[in-house]
């Protein structure tokens, strides 16, 4: 399907913004080009960003407290991409609000920094009617949405196993109660975890060893499915290498992403004829050759800019959908996010031990 520029939706959502920050400007307020949204009012703490924010993006209002913008525009829904208040997410209070003011919400990530806040959103989300989108924007990436369309395929049969790998310290155990310290692992364990529940389900149990050198580590992890992980969170890797790697195996086939954009797909096949010690040639026929996928980088295209490789525009289109269709978001919602703050706290109370989570 064609995109839509924003002017050529017949309808679009009233939409407010709570956060004029760096993240926000880089990456979700320009996803609005492509997105069935009508930017009302910008909200920022600081003033003199909601003004510069309101007339950059085109808005009508500019606010410093979004209880009075919840309470003055009529809206369908607000955007919060906020930083953290001492160590905290700030989005279980502000996701609160909007519904309370019977308006939907998208989040950023990490939408909680507890299991505790997660089942406070759902409890409200209950109680309005309103539902919460969280930005877990890895699942939107096109090569992971591809690689699911691969493992769900009858052609790959059951997804049997699925490693991930993502750079990422782990503060020692005696700091993990420290919400400071671990500020930087609850911003991002979302990226890898929100892969592994999008592509392999929920997590029954896993268990983790840390190294002290540089506070990687390496779990094992057992899905409720049956199938197996492995979490490779790769702290201490260079600075010049691709972040993250994702390989799911199945049944004599599997699928490679690599740096987030090149997917391959080792299609079910063998190598030349003549068997072991007597093949002179590695190719096998062409129907079981591998497939590969990459970006070009020619076309002014939309595949090409990060807000779709990144999964960022397609993200805030699905929930600028879900909210015109009154469709409450069957992926990266408020399930979504209890689970990966499971993991997040598995990861913080560790004890050593086989960590039960479901
Ligand atoms: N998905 C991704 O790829 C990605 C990348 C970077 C950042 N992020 C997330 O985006 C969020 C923001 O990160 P950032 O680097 O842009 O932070 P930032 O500090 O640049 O921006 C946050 C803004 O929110 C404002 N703010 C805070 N509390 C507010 C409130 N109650 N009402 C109104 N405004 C408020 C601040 O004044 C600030 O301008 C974080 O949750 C971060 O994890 C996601």
């Amino acid at each position: 399907m064609p995109q839509k520029y924003n002017f050529e939706y017949e309808s679009r959502i009233k939409a407010g913004f709570i956060g004029c920050g760096g993240h926000s400007f880089r990456n979700i307020y320009p996803t609005f080009q492509n997105a069935p949204v009508e930017l009302v009012a910008v909200c920022d703490i600081n003033r003199e960003r909601a003004e510069t924010y309101r007339k950059m993006f085109g808005a009508e209002k500019a606010y410093d407290n979004h209880l009075q913008m919840l309470q003055k525009e009529n809206l369908d829904a607000v955007f919060v991409v906020t930083n953290y208040e001492n160590g905290r997410a700030r989005y279980p209070k502000l996701a609160m609000d909007i519904m309370n003011s019977d308006c939907h919400a998208w989040i950023e990530k990490p939408p909680a920094s507890s299991v505790a806040e997660v089942q406070q959103m759902m409890e409200v989300s209950e109680k309005t009617g309103k539902f919460v989108m969280v930005g877990f924007k890895k699942t939107f990436f096109t090569a992971i949405e591809k690689t699911k369309e691969i493992i769900e395929s009858e052609e790959f049969g059951t997804p049997a196993s699925i490693y991930v790998r993502y750079p990422q310290h782990l503060p020692d155990i005696k700091d993990r109660n420290d919400d400071h310290k671990m500020l930087g692992f609850l911003d991002h364990i979302g990226h890898p975890g929100s892969i592994l529940h999008y592509l392999m389900g929920k997590i029954k149990h896993l268990y983790y060893e840390r190294e002290p050198i540089n506070g990687g580590s390496i779990a094992t992890i057992k899905f409720v499915s049956g199938v197996v992980g492995s979490l490779h969170l790769t702290s201490g890797q260079s600075g010049t290498s691709p972040l993250e790697r994702v390989e799911v195996i199945g049944r004599g086939c599997n699928v490679v992403v690599d740096n987030g954009v090149k997917l391959t797909y080792y299609r079910r096949g063998g190598r030349g004829p003549g068997g072991y010690g007597r093949s002179p040639d590695y190719m096998g026929n062409n129907e079981g050759a591998p497939l590969y996928w990459e970006p070009e980088f020619s076309l002014g295209q939309l595949y090409n800019k990060a807000i779709f490789m990144l999964g960022y525009a397609t993200e805030v289109i699905y929930f600028a959908e879900c909210v015109l269709n009154n469709t409450p978001p069957e992926k990266s919602n408020l399930e979504t996010a209890l689970e990966i703050t499971k993991l997040y706290e598995a990861y913080k109370n560790d004890s050593g031990q086989i960590i039960q989570i479901n």
